[in-house]
């Protein structure tokens, strides 16, 4: 603290404020300081004392020698500085308040903290088991996001079983028994079956699409659906393939379905999955229950159809097939509903037609995250899984 008596060489307006300034500041400085009650207690005397208070001395001194016109000056700056003072002890004594009030708390936190490990034997200040919180498989969230794009317009989506008759995974698609079309779908067959006519024999499905049947059999035209599910084939796993595996299925009925719709739904699906600049593209291909048939390319989305290792350098990647439904399928969903019962008018060819499109999840999942073995959406590494959280 400085006891001693400034000096103030003029009584000028400026000469004034910087003096004042001065003083401002060390009252700035001082109070920061006051961190106990005896400090306040002195730095209350010091300024504020009635007798040899540092305001009053320098207040008669200044005022002494100060020409009329710059006492009011004078008295309107000391009042200032008195009223910063004042403030400056207010706010000690509540920051103190405050300082006890918590150093209390702490204490008795602390205490209460004691008494648990003491009582229970429970340490509740050791840090918790962090548990990570769950994420949808990367297969799942990919199966989700292809239904999604077709829920946007207007799809719903249908479930059917995965152990699955032969007339619905075959026969009503057109594999006829014995036919060699059946040989690109070897499957895994339910034991004990040989008993049951050839139709009602259980087997994995081997695609999604028998639920296309499923839903042509319970509801009449106009359909929409989506299909998401779990398939099974008699294949050996390698980089590429795996003997469970994902499907997502599309079917649309209704009078007037055209191939230039099928094209344009999927074009819009693809820039949906992969992005707006994806460009597709349909090749001549055959599925016995669709006519026309095709293969749906898309541009590479790694090179952006320049050609890279990823698209074997040829600048497109084959994604999914499609066609049209093969009248031979309304001639065995209608066979089905006459045998049911149910009205068999509503699927002749002649006033309906559809689309359809079957696409694998695993596909697609490793295209959009760059996953080159299909093991790893199997093996549960948490070291893969974690990337997609
Ligand atoms: N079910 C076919 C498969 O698993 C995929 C498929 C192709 C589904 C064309 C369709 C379609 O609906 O129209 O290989």
């Amino acid at each position: 603290m400085n006891d001693s008596i400034p000096q103030l060489a003029t009584h000028d307006e400026p000469a004034l404020d910087a003096a004042f300034h001065t003083l401002a500041e060390e009252v700035r400085t001082e109070a920061a300081a006051l961190t106990t009650p005896e400090a306040q207690e002195s730095f209350r005397l010091q300024w504020l004392g009635r007798k040899g208070g540092r305001l009053k001395l320098i207040s008669e001194a200044w005022l002494k020698s100060a020409p009329g016109d710059a006492r009011k000056l004078l008295g309107v700056r000391f009042n200032q500085l008195k009223g910063q003072i004042e403030k400056a002890l207010e706010s000690a004594t509540q920051q103190q308040l405050a300082n006890r009030l918590h150093k209390n708390a702490m204490a008795s936190m602390e205490g209460i903290l004691r008494e648990l490990i003491a009582e229970n034997g429970i340490d509740i200040t050791l840090p918790g088991a962090v548990r990570a919180p769950g994420i949808p498989h990367p297969l799942i969230e990919t199966m989700h996001a292809v239904a999604r794009v077709f829920e946007h317009l207007g799809y719903s989506v249908n479930l059917g079983p995965q152990v699955e008759t032969d007339f619905f995974n075959f026969e009503a698609l057109n594999f006829p028994p014995n036919h060699p079309a059946r040989d690109t779908q070897d499957t895994l067959l339910i034991a004990h079956q040989g008993a049951k006519p050839s139709r009602d024999r259980l087997l994995m499905r081997t695609h999604t699409s028998p639920v296309q049947i499923r839903t042509m059999v319970e509801h009449a035209p106009p359909i929409r659906i989506v299909i998401p599910g779990k398939v099974h084939r008699n294949d050996a796993a390698d980089a590429t393939h795996s003997p469970i595996f994902h499907q997502v299925e599309g079917l649309a009925v209704d009078s007037n379905i055209t191939f230039s719709d099928l094209k344009g739904t999927l074009d819009h699906a693809m820039k949906a999955l992969f992005g707006h600049d994806v460009k597709t593209r349909f090749f001549p291909s055959f599925f016995p229950f669709t006519e026309p048939s095709a293969d749906v390319q898309i541009s590479c989305i790694f090179c952006g159809g320049r050609g890279c290792r990823k698209c074997k350098h040829s600048g497109w990647i084959e994604l999914l097939g499609c066609g049209m439904v093969d009248p031979a399928v309304f001639a065995a969903v209608t066979a089905e509903r006459t045998r049911l019962g149910l009205d068999p008018t509503p699927y002749d060819p002649a006033r309906i037609s559809g689309f359809a499109f079957g696409m694998g999840v695993e596909r697609i999942a490793m295209i959009l995250h760059g996953v080159s073995d299909i093991g790893h959406f199997y093996s549960g590494d948490m070291r893969f899984l974690q990337q997609f959280a």
